[in-house]
């Protein structure tokens, strides 16, 4: 049910272009509004005297608010990057939010009932994400983890909020301290649910793993260059070559689709336009939460090329496995 109106509200010109214009145009949109708000409530600090108390909890608002609102839009790469109009309607009560944060000084239960709103459209808004039919960028995992995190946070302000209006004396400047100290640590758990884990290449055998490694790293840069308008799949490929060299590429999408270039197809033209003759092995790069191997038909050329002993190695930001041409393509075809 709630599934289904999600996805209802999912935006969709059914043109890449106008898609990918319009989602871009939104996101600028929120941010410029963003930037208006926080504009605006900066005057407000001519309104406080300085270094009173009403002086330290705007500071302390202006500091969450960029905290928390860079973490999700700047630090990331996923994050903002939304396709569904209840995402940006997340956004704007966000906005509101904010504006109220930079703006109410007191009583402190209203200050934390703001911040107690703000973690919970947070949650909101990761529910929605996970709500939706699965999109190419977008990866299970980080949205469960991203859930957990802005959950968590809610449940904290939830007991400072009870804590502080149930007990009788004022503590008002240690709430804000707490505050502070809270929001600093969720910016730090939200941006490490995002970023990429440069995670150990754990199931790579120990011998010639630092040139393994570096053949990796470079599938892994060829896939930032992908052009992947169409579809979101990055996908990056990096030939090592008998004398030592190695050769990169990455998919490449056209509108008609069918021009479409794999990862290893555009490896493989620079490959033996360079004159080389002899793979070893090819790692292939995706930020998908399986490891990728390639294609039936980008097998059946790899075979061709390095025969049934080319060592191919499908990595995501995880993890890598190994496999033979031989155990990917038995009985690959030659004439
Ligand atoms: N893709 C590759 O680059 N290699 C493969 O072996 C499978 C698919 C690309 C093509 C397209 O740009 C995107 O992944 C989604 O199919
Ligand atoms: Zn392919």
């Amino acid at each position: 049910m709630l599934k289904k109106f999600v996805n209802i509200c999912e935006v969709n010109l059914r043109d890449a272009k106008r898609n990918e214009r319009f989602y871009n145009s939104l996101v600028q949109l929120v941010s410029i509004l963003f930037a208006v708000v926080f504009g605006v409530a900066l005057s407000e600090l001519k309104e406080v005297r300085y270094w009173s108390y009403d002086f330290w909890v705007l500071v302390l608002a202006y500091v969450t608010v960029i905290l928390s609102w860079w973490g999700y839009h700047w630090g990331i790469i996923v994050g903002p990057h939304e396709t569904n109009a209840l995402n940006y309607f997340i956004d704007c009560l966000l906005l509101v939010d904010y504006w109220f944060l930079m703006n109410i000084r007191s009583p402190l239960s209203s200050v934390l009932g703001w911040y107690l709103a703000m973690f919970f459209l947070y949650w909101v808004w990761e529910v929605v994400r996970s709500c939706k039919e699965e999109r190419p960028p977008s990866s299970k995992r980080i949205i469960k983890q991203a859930r957990r995190v802005n959950f968590t946070f809610f449940i904290l302000i939830l007991i400072c909020f009870f804590t502080y209006s149930w007990s009788s004396v004022t503590k008002e400047q240690n709430y804000i301290i707490v505050l502070f100290i809270l929001v600093t640590v969720y910016r730090y758990f939200i941006t490490r649910v995002y970023l990429p884990k440069k995670q150990p290449f754990s199931l790579i055998p120990i011998q010639k793993k630092d040139l393994e490694r570096v053949l990796i790293e470079e599938a892994k840069k060829a896939a930032a260059n992908a052009r992947v308008h169409l579809s979101g799949f990055r996908v990056g490929a990096a030939i090592l070559s008998d004398t030592g060299k190695i050769y990169v590429g990455c998919n490449i999408e056209f509108d008609n689709y069918s021009n479409t270039i794999h990862a290893e197809e555009s490896a493989i033209s620079s490959f033996v336009a360079a004159g080389e003759t002899k793979p070893v092995s090819i790692a292939i790069y995706t930020l998908s939460d399986m490891v990728s191997f390639p294609c039936g038909m980008c097998r059946q050329s790899l075979f061709e090329l390095g025969g049934e002993d080319l060592k191919v190695i499908g990595c995501n930001d995880k993890t890598c496995e190994v496999r033979t041409m031989k155990e990917l393509l038995p009985k690959g075809f030659h004439l």
